[in-house]
């Protein structure tokens, strides 16, 4: 029996299946909570969630992904730390990554990527979804029977990141077999931690530093081209480095999360037969479908912010230097916010308030992309695999089931989904 009251959120494998009870636990105190074994604030509550994420003056992106690993190498003093930050920030884990940047660094990565994801690229990209769903499930659909994040989920989003990014076809199996082996340090912010300081895209940077070196010199009619020729919006050249850090960051935020998504989404309809005839009946609902997914089982379970300016969240004092952790699976059931938020609801008037796509400035730039890697996922798989079910003798019968959840605190989703199905070719 986990003893809620001391646990360790961050390393504990008891809390991995099934983190919910523990948010509980948190917010039945208070939206805003102290956790016990590394003074990290833990945010429960929907409103007090969203105000942290806005406010960038008062908090700090430095530590958004590693949260309190490693411990900040400096000791936080006084009621304004952000020339602390400043002088510490290439100590962090990620730094040169969007994602922890923050003003006017991380105004300039974004624009890069504003150039990338541009609605007629955007479209260009769903074009190639719906080839590639096609042809992801003609390798398995015949057996009747498949281990779905390994057989789709993880091919399908890290090809159509490939694509976005215009990788030329005839290099998308080496970017397949590198990118979805076990590599070291792929699993950013596993349980032991150990790998949240490395970096998982080394591989990658060096990829696209030789792509966009070659268009800057010889430039063609194409994607990684207009990446290469990107302008900072004050008229300069960003560095070759810095172009590529933008692109190949979407691969290690992109790929994962929407795998996590996809399995999820199949999880639910193998989960619920009638959920399922609904949703074969009326593709309409689709899109509802992946909101209430992506509330239900959102895919980045720990987000975090550094307080730079001591401040008040909720009712609750923040000094300068505390570590305030957001959980959007516990935000996205926030009782206040979402009416019985346990329930997965195809008629709920406020579906799309969920905060699995974050708030503020650094609001997911893919949410769009991966809504359509949802849908179009969703409506060929729904027409191609029939009667969908979760294999008893993988996870168990129905009253009895077993997942495995990655062990991360830093994503959420299942790390195996083995589903039986009758193929219609
Ligand atoms: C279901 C799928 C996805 C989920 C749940 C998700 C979730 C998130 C969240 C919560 C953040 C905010 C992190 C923070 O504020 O600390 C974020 C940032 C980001 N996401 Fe996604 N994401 C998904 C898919 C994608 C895709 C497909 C792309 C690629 C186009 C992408 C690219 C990014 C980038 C580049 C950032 C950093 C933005 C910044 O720091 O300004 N994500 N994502």
């Amino acid at each position: 029996m986990v003893d809620f009251d001391t646990v360790d959120y961050f390393t504990d494998p008891a809390l991995v299946p099934d983190p919910y009870p523990y948010y509980e636990h948190l917010r039945a105190q208070c939206p805003v909570v102290r956790e016990p074994n590394y003074g990290v604030l833990a945010v429960t509550g929907y409103e007090e969630t969203g105000q942290v994420l806005r406010d960038g003056e008062s908090f700090s992106s430095c530590i958004a992904v590693g949260g309190p690993f490693p411990p900040l190498p400096f000791t936080p003093e006084g009621d304004d730390i952000s020339e602390q930050i400043e002088r510490h920030r290439t100590e962090l884990p990620m730094y040169e990554h969007m994602v922890t940047m923050d003003p006017p660094q991380h105004t300039a990565a974004r624009s890069v990527l504003s150039k990338l994801l541009t609605p007629i690229r955007l479209k260009e990209n769903e074009e190639f979804m719906w080839r590639l769903a096609d042809r992801q499930l003609d390798e398995f659909l015949a057996d009747g029977t498949c281990e779905f994040v390994e057989a789709y989920a993880k091919p399908f989003s890290l090809l159509v990141i490939a694509d976005l990014l215009g990788v030329p076809e005839e290099d998308h199996d080496e970017c397949r077999a590198v990118l979805a082996g076990d590599r070291p340090g792929s699993q950013v912010g596993a349980l032991d931690h150990e790998s949240v300081g490395t970096n998982p895209l080394e591989w990658l940077d060096e990829k696209f530093s030789s792509y966009i070196t070659d268009r800057r010199a010889n430039p063609r009619d194409d994607v990684l081209t207009q990446l290469a020729q990107a302008k900072y919006p004050d008229g300069s050249t960003p560095e070759v480095i810095d172009v590529v850090r933008s692109a190949t960051f979407v691969f290690g935020a992109g790929q994962e999360t929407t795998a996590k998504l996809l399995a999820a989404s199949i999880r639910v309809l193998g989960e619920n037969p009638e959920l399922q005839r609904t949703l074969r009946e009326d593709r309409s609902l689709l899109p509802v479908f992946v909101e209430e997914a992506l509330r239900l089982h959102a895919p980045v379970k720990s987000m975090f912010r550094l307080a730079r300016k001591s401040t008040v969240v909720g009712d609750v004092p923040v000094p300068a230097g505390s570590i305030v952790m957001l959980c959007p699976g516990a935000a996205n059931r926030a009782p206040e916010r979402f009416e019985n938020p346990y329930e997965f609801r195809l008629d709920r008037a406020n579906y799309r308030e969920h905060i699995a796509f974050g708030r503020g400035a650094h609001t997911c730039p893919g949410g769009p992309l991966a809504r359509v890697e949802g849908r179009v996922s969703l409506d060929r798989i729904l027409d191609r695999m029939l009667d969908i079910e979760i294999d008893v003798d993988k996870h168990g019968p129905a009253d009895e089931r077993q997942y495995n959840f990655e062990p991360t605190f830093i994503l959420r989703g299942l790390s195996d989904l083995h589903v039986r199905f009758t193929p219609n070719p």
